[in-house]
């Protein structure tokens, strides 16, 4: 039986169809036209990279593999693509491959994810590859993958995602070492298939990000990356933290190394390394949690207005190098949504007549902002005496008083 990307490219010979660029996919499809390999490539990774800031080599990588797909240029008995994603923790492993799921599929969640630190035992292989015969589930053929998500369909590729792939057990990995190789998993009770051909995977792993989070946080390598970020000593710090940072690729290169058997890594298209968030980067983090938590206001009728100097201070409040962006939603959440929500209801509360209200305030972007429950109100987040003060009102209005 062919597979769905051979089954697509039949498809397209028949159709006369030599231009896998062109919009196509069903009316309806979701934007860009994704039919597997006539997604554009430059289009999908660069909206990737305007959501997966800071890691420029990894939206490269992953470009890299679009383009080989979208040319049809891939091995048609292996995974679409298979990519080794290394870094530290919170630094937007995760977020790229929910975010090309978002551009390729119906939405960032929609992926299949295997936890393998929930493998780690040799017994629960079964759970990846279905029972073998004699176990309990077995006549299933129930594995923990879900075919829609793995296979896709001729229109949508299938996204797979292997987190935290070092905490699997040997046998789970020599029964991916098969997915990579052939594209396919044969479920232990032999009957079955389950194709990864017309799917991208991922693995991602924090492999040798201990041994870097203790050098790292070393006083005189804090003081060096203090220099280098804020360059009060010039060149030199800057050349010094670049060079220091060259060997940690090299200490985390070792560890993958030391990790995966050659085989193994032979058969991934990339081993892609993310980097530690920088304080810039997590100032541009914000800035785009920001830019969220603005669209959801404006959808409930209220703008967002962010003072200069609020990004700086949440960063200052919620990052910590050693848990990455993790932090950051929180702070944002903290300091600016929850104090607006309660700002924007004592508002209400207190002006405003009924539903919809009396406000019709169009927003900066020039719509009138009056669409939602809120009824065309401005909030206001400034920082104030070394805090976050937000205030509610009916129009832009003056910043908070300070
Ligand atoms: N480079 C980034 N660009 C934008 N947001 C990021 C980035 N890195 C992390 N984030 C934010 O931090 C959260 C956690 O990041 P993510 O889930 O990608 O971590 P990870 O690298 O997969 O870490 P782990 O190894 O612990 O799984 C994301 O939901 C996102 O909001
Ligand atoms: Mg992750």
């Amino acid at each position: 039986m062919p597979f769905l990307s051979d089954r697509f490219h039949d498809q397209n010979r028949r159709d006369g169809r030599t231009d896998l660029t062109g919009p196509s996919g069903p009316p309806g499809s979701p934007a860009p036209a994704n039919r597997t390999g006539a997604f554009d490539a430059a289009a999908v990774a660069s909206a990737v990279g305007d959501r997966v800031v800071g890691q420029p080599g990894a939206v490269r990588a992953l470009r890299r593999a679009l383009v080989v797909t979208q040319a049809g240029f891939h091995d048609r008995e292996r995974p679409l693509a298979s990519m080794l994603l290394v870094g530290p923790t919170g630094v937007g492993k995760t977020e790229m491959v929910r975010r090309l799921a978002a551009q390729l599929r119906g939405g960032p969640d929609d992926l299949c994810r295997v936890d393998m630190g929930q493998l780690a035992q040799e017994h629960y292989a079964a759970s990846l590859a279905g029972s073998p015969p004699g176990y309990a589930g077995s006549r299933e053929s129930h594995s923990m993958f879900d075919r829609d998500t793995v296979e896709g369909t001729p229109y949508r590729p299938g996204i797979v995602l292997f987190d935290e792939i070092e905490k699997a057990h040997p046998v789970v990995l020599r029964a991916l070492l098969g997915v990579l190789d052939r594209g396919v998993l044969t479920l232990a009770n032999g009957e079955r298939t389950i194709s990864f051909r017309n799917a991208f995977v991922f693995l991602t792993s924090n492999l040798g990000s201990r041994d870097l989070a203790r050098r790292r946080s070393r006083p005189w390598r804090r003081f060096v990356d203090a220099a280098a970020a804020a360059p009060v000593l010039g060149p030199p710090a800057t050349r010094l933290a670049a060079g220091l940072r060259g060997r940690e690729r090299g200490t985390v290169d070792g560890a993958v190394r030391d990790f995966f058997d050659p085989e193994f890594l032979n058969r991934l298209d990339e081993v892609v390394y993310f980097t530690e968030i920088a304080p810039d980067v997590a100032e541009a983090i914000v800035a785009l949690q920001l830019r969220d938590v603005a669209a959801v206001f404006r959808r409930r009728g209220a703008e967002l207005d962010v003072g200069p100097g609020v990004v700086e201070y949440l960063v200052r409040k919620g990052f910590d190098p050693v848990l990455g962006a993790r932090g950051l939603a929180r702070v944002v959440r903290a300091s600016v949504v929850v104090p607006a929500a309660e700002a924007l209801v004592r508002h209400r509360a207190g002006s405003v007549a009924g539903p919809g209200g009396s406000g019709s305030v169009a927003g900066p972007g020039g719509g009138a902002a009056a669409n939602g429950d809120s009824g065309g109100l401005w909030v206001r987040v400034d920082v104030v005496d070394g805090a976050v003060a937000v205030a509610a009102s009916e129009g832009p209005g003056p910043s908070v008083p300070a």
